[in-house]
């Protein structure tokens, strides 16, 4: 069994979602803010967005639905969380394998020497922040346009393909290669279980829909 999650896992820890109502995608451009152009022109504007996630994320805490998925890892032997979330909300309800595809937002790489460290600080402070090199460090975080982690993508890729099970968890499954491993999922022979407040890319895909909010659901599944 595996899950691949994305925004609305969190939105009732309140995170924003990137899509649909209330999605940061709608009120900031992707291209001004999450790609490694907008980075080179603009390191302090993109970090001030980051930092203001980091704060706002530093004050919510998991769901219902982290802490469901957290159960269902401690469980059943064979379970893989893949999740398309930065937030780290999944760690802090008790998961310890979650594959991360997009990165972890409290991770800060060095764009000169590549040293990768954990900061959990924030707001940071004086951004953007240096690394002991001297270099400007980002977001430890995929941007659009980014390769994802070959080795995280493809952990993740073998866990969809051993699924008898895959439940989509709050992601619209527009953000490729990402979405494409439910399709790999059911390539492959396994149920898909979809998990979301609305029709999804996805849902006519999906063996069975069910709709409403994560962290009403997914507890439901684990008792
Ligand atoms: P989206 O914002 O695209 O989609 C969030 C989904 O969650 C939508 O389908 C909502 O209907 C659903 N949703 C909202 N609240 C929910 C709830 N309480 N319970 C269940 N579902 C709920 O987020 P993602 O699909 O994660 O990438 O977006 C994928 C990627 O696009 C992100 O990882 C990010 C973004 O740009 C990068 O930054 C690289």
């Amino acid at each position: 069994m595996a899950a691949l999650a994305g925004a609305g896992l969190s939105a009732e820890s309140g995170v924003p979602t990137f899509r649909g109502a209330g999605g940061l995608w709608r009120q900031y451009r992707p291209e001004d803010l999450a790609t490694p152009e907008a980075f080179a022109s603009d390191p302090r504007l993109v970090w001030e967005w980051y930092d203001w996630r980091r704060s706002l994320i530093s004050k919510a805490g998991p769901n219902p639905g982290h802490f469901a998925l957290a159960e269902l890892e401690k469980r059943k032997q064979s379970f893989t969380l893949i999740t398309q979330n930065v937030d780290g909300l999944e760690e802090r309800a008790g998961c310890k394998d979650a594959l991360r595809l997009h990165g972890d937002i409290w991770t800060l790489r060095c764009t000169a020497c590549g040293r990768e460290r954990k900061e959990l600080k924030t707001p940071l402070g004086e951004l953007p922040p240096h690394c002991s090199c001297g270099g400007i460090e980002r977001p430890g975080v995929v941007w659009f346009g980014e390769p994802l982690p070959a080795r995280v993508f493809a952990a993740a890729e073998k866990a969809a393909r051993e699924a008898e099970v895959l439940l989509v968890v709050g992601t619209s499954a527009a953000v490729y290669p990402a979405a494409g491993l439910a399709w790999v999922a059911k390539a492959a022979g396994a149920k898909l279980i979809e998990i979301n407040m609305e029709e999804t890319a996805l849902s006519l895909e999906a063996d069975c829909a069910l709709r409403g909010k994560s962290g009403e659901i997914l507890p439901l599944l684990v008792t």
